[in-house]
């Protein structure tokens, strides 16, 4: 039976497992990427790891995302990631130098190879032909170490487009079309593999436009072929020699197929506020616009910027409109401003913002109170761009240039002439803002500025582990109570000692000077615990103020994982009874600890009351020798001795 283009990529790069729907398998990764948000953190794991030189193929360190530099603190997380991958093997793109997605594109991408990142739309190198995943910190570090990516196999799901988009519909208006029909959870547990005539019209950009969207689908990620228009992609990018056919088999089989009739689309729009909220643009035209935004690492490429321009040429910005458009890379800044076209979009208006993220991580232009912003992004959740009260439209970049002109969400079919865009025979190749890895390591030294502290390491798990209760928390509560991160806390990222006084403040201020005083202890939970994000801070602040011991009636899944990560028992009631019976103070004891682990089942002795509690301890076998290690890293390194 013929394999599909995911399956194979896949068997390249399998360590463990089979390709099974739904088991686990392991992968080995050729490369990675962090931004600057997630990236502090992946490199302090890292070195805590004592990985001398990373073991991938290619590792890129960006800096896109908090370019603003109000006070010391990011400028020492851009110097600490700067001369932390000069150190150890990893390439790092300066600020400036664009969004991580789009210069991996353009410059590190290659078709057939595994990319871990620690950003959710890492996907977008899918459209160059890779497996490209979005993960947490610690997976992106372990994978920079050479350790292997678990995941479980996912469906693949085959969407099929045939015919050809008509003028002015895009590759935007593919992706929101793939949102309406599978919705926002449409994609979990699966990959989305892009086949059928229709991709023979798509270039590389626009492949990567709907790979990147396919986060908005929860996907695991989305891929295109590596075909004759790769090829071109990489030859203008000077990288010919990175390419190599890479097609699904004739033969293939998918889980679930799509069909797409290229011909019947229109230009579409998501409402507020959900990326699945898919209409045409013909039928809700006439809304009043406040803003604009054309950027992200969603739609800012070339041909993006160049049919923009096209569309603004002599003409002016609407009155009542505020126009912002961020190039996604150097590269594309570069280019435009050397034919031209950046001056044809000065010219009309609009305001032009350094290559980076921007408006779509809310640094910066965040809209006024129940304005309608229209944005060419891919995420349109409520307060994202900084305004709750602020309505955000996704949308194509031609949409959105003819709607700064008019003031109001227009159909872009409206546009006379022609803007069509080929690719260029050669794109501007200047890396001048890219830092390569130093030949001299071990001359390098790694700045650390006083926001920089080192990531905290759990000890191997004791025979007995003892310890109060010292906080206990009703059902739902999700790792922003755990972790809160605002806008006042973000700058301290890679400051865990200063995050763990703001650990579970939510739900009791005393709660960090009560660990403290205490030397640590455990934590008392309802139904879901942890629930929300994958943030991992929300287990590194309780491992750093000493929580030996989580006991809850259940747990959210991720959250439950990062806890194992950093060595933390994760414990469930079995009789869920039992959790009414403990207050804080108690002191609890868990005895003959290790055996108890190994068997799945702990018994938790409450000293103060003498009673005793059951409790359950659901682990792989994996998972049991990363706790009785005392967390990942330590695994790790001690795979690494
Ligand atoms: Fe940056 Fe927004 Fe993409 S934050 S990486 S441009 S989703």
């Amino acid at each position: 039976m013929g394999l599909n283009l995911t399956q194979k990529i896949l068997k390249d790069h399998l360590v463990e497992g089979e390709l099974n729907v739904g088991s686990e398998i392991g992968i080995k990764i050729d490369q990675t990427l962090t931004q600057d948000s997630t990236g502090t953190m992946a490199y302090l794991q890292l070195e805590a790891m004592e990985i001398d030189q990373v073991k991938t193929k290619k590792s890129v360190a960006y800096i896109d995302h908090n370019m603003l530099q109000q006070s010391f603190e990011n400028a020492d997380d851009h110097k600490y990631i700067q001369t932390v991958a000069h150190k150890h093997g990893v390439y790092f793109s300066k600020p400036g130098n664009g969004i991580c997605h789009q210069v991996h594109l353009e410059r590190f991408g290659v078709p057939g190879e595994t990319l871990l990142g620690s950003d959710s739309h890492t996907p977008t190198n899918g459209g160059i032909g890779m497996i490209a995943i979005g993960a947490g910190g610690l997976d992106v570090a372990v994978a920079m170490g050479g350790g292997t990516y678990f995941i479980n196999m996912p469906k693949v799901v085959n969407v099929h487009l045939t015919g050809q988009l008509k003028p002015f519909v895009t590759a935007k208006d593919i992706i929101l079309e793939v949102l309406r029909r599978l919705t926002v959870k449409g994609g979990v547990g699966r990959v989305i593999e892009y086949t059928g005539e229709g991709i023979r019209s798509l270039s590389v950009p626009e492949r990567a436009t709907i790979t990147n969207m396919g986060a908005e689908l929860g996907a695991t990620t989305s891929i295109f072929p590596s075909d004759d228009i790769t090829k071109e992609f990489l030859k203008a990018q000077d990288r010919e020699s990175d390419w190599k056919e890479l097609l699904p088999d004739t033969d293939a089989t998918y889980d679930e197929v799509v069909e797409i009739n290229l011909d019947e689309l229109e230009p579409l729009v998501a409402l507020p506020h959900s990326p699945d909220a898919v209409e045409k643009v013909s039928e809700v035209a006439g809304i009043k616009v406040d803003q604009v935004a054309i950027g992200s690492c969603t739609n800012s490429s070339y041909m993006d910027l160049m049919k923009v321009a096209k569309i603004l040429k002599g003409k002016t910005v609407h009155k009542d409109v505020s126009l912002v458009i961020a190039p996604g890379s150097k590269q594309v800044l570069n280019m435009i401003a050397e034919n031209g076209a950046l001056g044809d979009i000065i010219a009309s208006g609009a305001r032009i913002l350094e290559s980076g993220c921007g408006p779509c991580i809310g640094m910066g232009q965040a809209p006024a109170n129940n304005a309608v912003s229209l944005r060419t992004f891919n995420r349109n959740f409520k307060g994202r761009c900084g305004t709750t009260s602020a309505g955000v439209y996704l949308l194509s970049p031609e949409t959105a240039a003819i709607s700064a002109i008019t003031g109001e969400l227009t159909d872009p079919r409206a546009v006379e002439g022609n803007i069509e865009v080929p690719m260029p025979e050669r794109f501007l190749i200047n890396d001048n803002l890219i830092v390569d890895p130093s030949t001299n390591p071990e001359e390098v030294e790694v700045v650390k500025g006083p926001n920089i502290k080192p990531f905290p390491l759990n000890e191997a798990l004791k025979e007995t582990v003892e310890g109060k209760a010292l906080i206990k928390v009703e059902d739902n509560i999700t790792t922003d109570h755990i972790m809160p991160s605002n806008a006042s806390l973000l700058p301290y990222r890679s400051n865990i000692p200063h995050l763990a006084n703001y650990c579970l403040t939510p739900c009791d201020p005393e709660f960090p000077s009560r660990a403290k005083e205490n030397n640590g202890g455990m934590v008392i939970g309802g139904d879901n615990y942890g629930q929300g994000s994958s943030r991992e801070h929300a287990a590194l602040a309780p491992l750093y103020l000493g929580i030996k011991a989580v006991i809850v009636k259940s747990f959210a899944r991720i959250h439950k994982a990062n806890l194992i990560n950093s060595g933390i028992l994760p414990l469930t009631f079995v009789n869920v009874d039992d959790y009414d019976k403990i207050d804080v103070d108690d002191v609890l004891e868990i005895d003959n600890a290790i055996d108890q682990v190994k068997n799945g089942e702990v018994i938790v002795t409450n000293k103060t009351k003498n009673e005793t509690y059951t409790t359950s301890i659901d682990l792989t076998e994996k998972e049991k020798n990363i706790i009785l290690v005392g967390g990942k890293i330590n695994f790790i390194k001690k795979q690494n001795a």
